[in-house]
């Protein structure tokens, strides 16, 4: 397996983990953070095996405390431009993996590390998850995507707010709006998001695949052309194994075994 300086990863029986694994300062993100992360994801993107991502912090404070702020500090307006840009394009690759991905959140997610939690498809939190955009008392505003994708997840109206206020919110209201799919105590955190994994490798891989195709680039269009993307893609699973397998397996009353 690849080695990487700020960042662990780990694939192991169709499950890749990455943990980002600068517990002293946090998990912030540097541009050397980034660029392991970028790398990393490359490397699960092309790891056939891999049929789920695990997103985790290492540490019990963070999940990721946000950018580095002392990098970020000394800044020009272009080099802000292109962290700005890096980040996006690192946090876009994940979001467009084809397999879905689990943001393990425990403690805090800040700017940046929010708005990693954010490219997951799924963010399940610890009841010490810390969820926020606190960018404009920085005076700068969120730049790994948080202005879009919290936008998308939690609505526009919630996301201005929580933007424009910086305001902190716990575990329990993160999942009130919808920002956290699931809270389990601490100790618990670790088996909910395997049990998680275990009901998505349980399914049709090739199902699962094209049903995060069909969500991602349908939210996109029209709903017409979205409808029409739903139908073609519908129609590929009739092409795979896993379609007779799955349905011969419930006439007969039996598990399926899915390629
Ligand atoms: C750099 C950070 C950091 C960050 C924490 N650390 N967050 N370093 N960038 N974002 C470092 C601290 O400097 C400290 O290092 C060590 O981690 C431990 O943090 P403490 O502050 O001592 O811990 P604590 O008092 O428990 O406070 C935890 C905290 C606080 C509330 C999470 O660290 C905090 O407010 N961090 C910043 C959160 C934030 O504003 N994030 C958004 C950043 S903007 P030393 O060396 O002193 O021990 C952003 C923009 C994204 O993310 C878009 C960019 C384009």
């Amino acid at each position: 397996m690849a080695e990487f300086e700020t960042v662990l990863l780990d694939v192991n029986a169709g499950v890749a983990t990455l943990t980002i694994n600068q517990p002293k300062a946090l998990n912030a993100l540097s541009s050397a953070v980034l660029a392991d992360i970028s790398a990393a994801v490359d490397v699960v993107a092309a790891d056939k095996s891999a049929r789920v991502l695990v997103i985790k912090g290492a540490g019990d404070k963070a999940f990721v405390a946000g950018a580095n702020i002392k990098e970020m500090s000394e800044l020009s307006p272009a080099e802000g431009e292109a962290f700005s840009k890096a980040g996006n394009d690192t946090f876009s690759k994940i979001a467009n993996l084809d397999i879905p991905s689990i943001a393990a959140v425990n403690g805090f997610a800040l700017g940046g590390g929010s708005e990693l939690a954010l490219a997951a498809d799924i963010r399940i939190g610890s009841t010490t998850a810390r969820l926020g955009q606190p960018e404009v008392g920085l005076g700068i505003i969120p730049g790994f995507g948080g202005t879009q994708r919290l936008s998308r997840i939690v609505g526009i109206a919630k996301a201005k707010e929580l933007i424009y206020t910086a305001r902190i919110v716990k575990a329990d209201e993160a999942l009130n709006m919808g920002l956290l799919n699931q809270v389990v105590e601490v100790e618990e955190l670790e088996a909910a998001v395997e049990k998680m994994v275990n009901a998505i490798m349980k399914q049709a891989p090739n199902s699962v695949i094209a049903s995060k195709q069909a969500i991602d680039q349908g939210i996109e269009l029209p709903l017409a052309d979205a409808l029409a993307l739903e139908a073609k893609l519908f129609g590929e699973q009739f092409a795979h194994p896993n379609q007779k397998i799955g349905m011969t397996a419930f006439i007969e009353k039996s598990a399926p075994t899915f390629e």
